[in-house]
């Protein structure tokens, strides 16, 4: 059941301009926040990290899909008219669903956006051998997304995915530059790569994996293109405002940027300071 309050802010906020909102089921997504802001320096955002429920990779479609939709309310109602789903699982899970059956019936005005497609968009201006690999959670690699957007951009691509369960519970418990790192990198990237010694593209299929891009490199091989998405989904959404400048007129424009974590907000900010390279007050609420 939606909540009367959450559908009385989204009402009240129809049609006024607003922050950006992008969400994570954790820490991941600040990858993709990092990228936003250089892009749009003086836009306003609203980052929320669900990391009280996160990994979202290993959980069911039923359950990402109405996590996904409680996240995109909470920030419809703090006044986001365009909110980003820096978040592969939550993008191959929930967002067809939102953008289609939701969306018509909350406002019908506002976007939802997710990372998949522009991800998938730039890959096949990369890859030359036309073998790519994928990591990502259980979830995106079982949902298909992937090979469903290659499919129809770049038929001749050929695709090799693999699941990593590990990766974003090592990221969401501060171990990724621990040992462990090491012993999971190493195994699943020679897992993957091993499927065809032409792949010369590795795409980062979730979010929170460039947190891992040292451990990444160590192992990769040379010559192999890493593919993180925050700079790619950065270009996508200026493309998009370009082509959208009504979407572009509804975001303010203070260079403010507010963290929401639905866990405990002091280890979200010790994270966050590191990785955006700036103090970070995150707040705690819950969806
Ligand atoms: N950052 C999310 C993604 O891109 C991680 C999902 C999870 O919580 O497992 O898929």
């Amino acid at each position: 059941m939606p909540n009367s309050n959450t559908s009385q802010a989204i009402q009240a906020t129809a049609g006024h301009p607003g922050p950006i909102g992008v969400f994570d089921s954790g820490y991941g997504g600040l990858t993709v926040l990092r990228s936003l802001r250089q892009a749009l320096p003086e836009a306003d955002f609203i980052y929320l990290g669900d990391n009280g429920r996160a990994p979202y990779g290993t959980r069911s479609f039923e359950l990402v899909y109405e996590f996904t939709l409680q996240a995109v309310r909470y920030l419809f109602a703090r006044g986001c008219q365009l909110v980003i789903l820096a978040c592969n699982t939550a993008s191959a899970k929930a967002l067809r669903s939102i953008q289609q059956r939701d969306l018509p019936g909350i406002d019908p005005a506002r976007r939802v956006l997710g990372v998949i497609r522009p991800t998938a968009e730039a890959v096949g201006t990369i890859t030359k051998s036309g073998a790519v690999a994928l990591v990502g959670t259980p979830g995106t690699v079982a949902s298909q997304s992937y090979d469903m957007e290659l499919a129809k951009l770049y038929p001749s691509v050929k695709l090799y995915s693999h699941a990593c369960p590990m990766w974003v519970p090592l990221v969401e418990n501060m171990e990724a530059e621990g040992p462990g790192a090491d012993y999971f990198v190493k195994r699943d990237l020679e897992a993957v790569l091993s499927n065809n010694p032409a792949i010369d593209t590795l795409i980062l299929g979730c979010t929170h994996y460039p947190l891992l891009l040292s451990k990444i490199r160590k192992y990769a091989p040379e010559g192999l293109t890493v593919l993180p998405q925050g700079d790619i989904v950065a270009a996508s959404l200026l493309d998009y405002l370009r082509r959208h400048p009504e979407m572009d007129a509804m975001i303010t424009r203070n260079g403010t940027t507010d963290y929401i974590t639905t866990e405990a907000p002091d280890k979200f900010s010790a994270l966050a300071a590191a990785f955006m390279g700036e103090a970070v007050t995150a707040r705690h609420d819950s969806l």
